[in-house]
């Protein structure tokens, strides 16, 4: 069933935590909400579980208003950010639990038990109590608890973020792996845009209780909406650059005390001049050691390795910074004196004001080149 949320809002008090969201989750896709702490990703997960009620809006399951229906009768399971675990029950049993409630067959709940517990790599742990198991394990069989139950919607609320940086690795595979083996419904909240970015089909980036852009991860990435979503998702994160795309067809950059410098063909050519905020990617930032066409003169003020990579910052103008990704064996050194130019067909416009990409207002602009 697609589920539909229609003008939800949601206010604690004079506080309004969610502003009229508007979703259509596909049936069988893996949908991520990702946004910075407070944005409203637990509240807005909690209405679809029908644990909170919204202040106003509707949410449908398929064609059926379900707002007001209990939570029990909508048959979803829901990983809390803040697990409780039945304390008295080893892992084997806080896992089992759902499934003996519902009476099932013995050998199908050693089964399912097993299964969940084999992709979640907490086999060795089964008899444990747990108070006997480390954060990240105790998450792991909330996890479980809710997976073993096969229920048509997953609810999982930031379900990895006790677990270290490999393994987190490993557990986000695992449980794509088991999406597009159940192929269940899922809605997955995240604040790690990486996460978001390698696990989802669709991505809804929240900011303020409002969903900032809902589209495909290339999507997101590629045309972010505005220079929320483009600072939010990518790391190193984007650079935002103030500069000016010009009535004759060039683009040029603010490089310090009125000077500017044309950096590439504008998108914009034959409309009038006006102010712009450039984005660019580090990685689409080029770092030349001697003066080439469409550069200006920076410094490099830090050099730091990443492994495959090393990350440049550098000064230009008036006290303005901006970071280009390199690769490891560059010779670039702080201290340095170099010219910068960018990838022209990777630069991204923005209202100043609004922060909306242009390319989403003008068609000439979203035209493949
Ligand atoms: N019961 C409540 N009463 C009052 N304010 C609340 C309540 N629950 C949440 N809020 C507020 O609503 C906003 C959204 O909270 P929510 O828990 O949905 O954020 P979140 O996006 O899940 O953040 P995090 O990433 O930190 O978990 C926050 O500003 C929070 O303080
Ligand atoms: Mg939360």
């Amino acid at each position: 069933m697609t589920i539909r949320l229609e003008h939800l809002r949601k206010s604690f008090g004079p506080v309004q935590v969610l502003k009229d969201i508007n979703l259509e989750l596909p049936e069988r896709e893996f949908i991520t909400l990702v946004g910075p702490s407070g944005c409203g990703k637990t509240t807005l997960l909690r209405i679809i579980a029908g644990l909170e009620t919204a202040s106003s809006g509707t949410i449908y399951h398929g064609e059926t208003r379900v707002s007001d229906l209990a939570p029990g009768k909508r048959d979803v399971a829901m990983v809390f950010q803040s697990y409780a675990l039945y304390p008295h029950m080893n892992v084997f049993d806080n896992i089992a639990y759902g499934l003996k409630v519902r009476r099932t067959p013995k050998a199908e709940i050693e089964a399912r038990v097993r299964e969940v517990a084999g992709v979640l790599e907490i086999i060795p742990l089964l008899e444990r109590k747990p108070k006997q198991l480390s954060g990240g394990q105790r998450q792991r069989v909330a996890l479980g608890r809710a997976m073993v139950r096969k229920p048509w919607l997953f609810l999982m609320d930031e379900p990895l973020s006790n677990l270290d940086a490999k393994l987190r690795v490993t557990m986000r595979s695992e449980l794509k792996r088991f999406h597009l083996r159940l192929e269940t419904t899922t809605i997955y909240v995240t604040h790690d845009q990486l996460e978001a970015m390698t696990m989802s089909d669709k991505i809804a980036v929240m900011d303020g209780g409002e969903v900032q852009q809902y589209a495909t991860p290339e999507e997101v990435y590629n045309r972010p909406a505005n220079t929320f979503v483009a600072g939010f998702i990518g790391s190193p994160p984007m650079n935002f650059l103030p500069g000016a795309a010009l009535a004759d067809g060039e683009l040029s950059l603010a490089t310090g005390s009125g000077a500017r410098t044309v950096i590439a063909d504008s998108p914009l050519a034959g409309k009038a001049s006006r102010e712009i905020l450039l984005g660019a990617r580090p990685q689409d930032v080029r770092v030349h050691a001697a003066v080439a066409d469409r550069t200006f003169a920076a410094e490099i003020v830090l050099v730091q390795l990443l492994g495959s990579e090393k990350l440049v910052e550098l000064a230009y103008g008036s006290g303005a910074v901006l970071t280009a990704q390199v690769k490891a064996d560059s010779p670039l050194k702080a201290g340095q004196k170099v010219w910068v130019g960018f990838d022209p067909d990777k630069l991204h416009l923005f209202d100043p004001d609004s922060g909306r990409n242009l390319a989403l207002e003008s068609p000439r602009l979203s035209d493949p080149a």
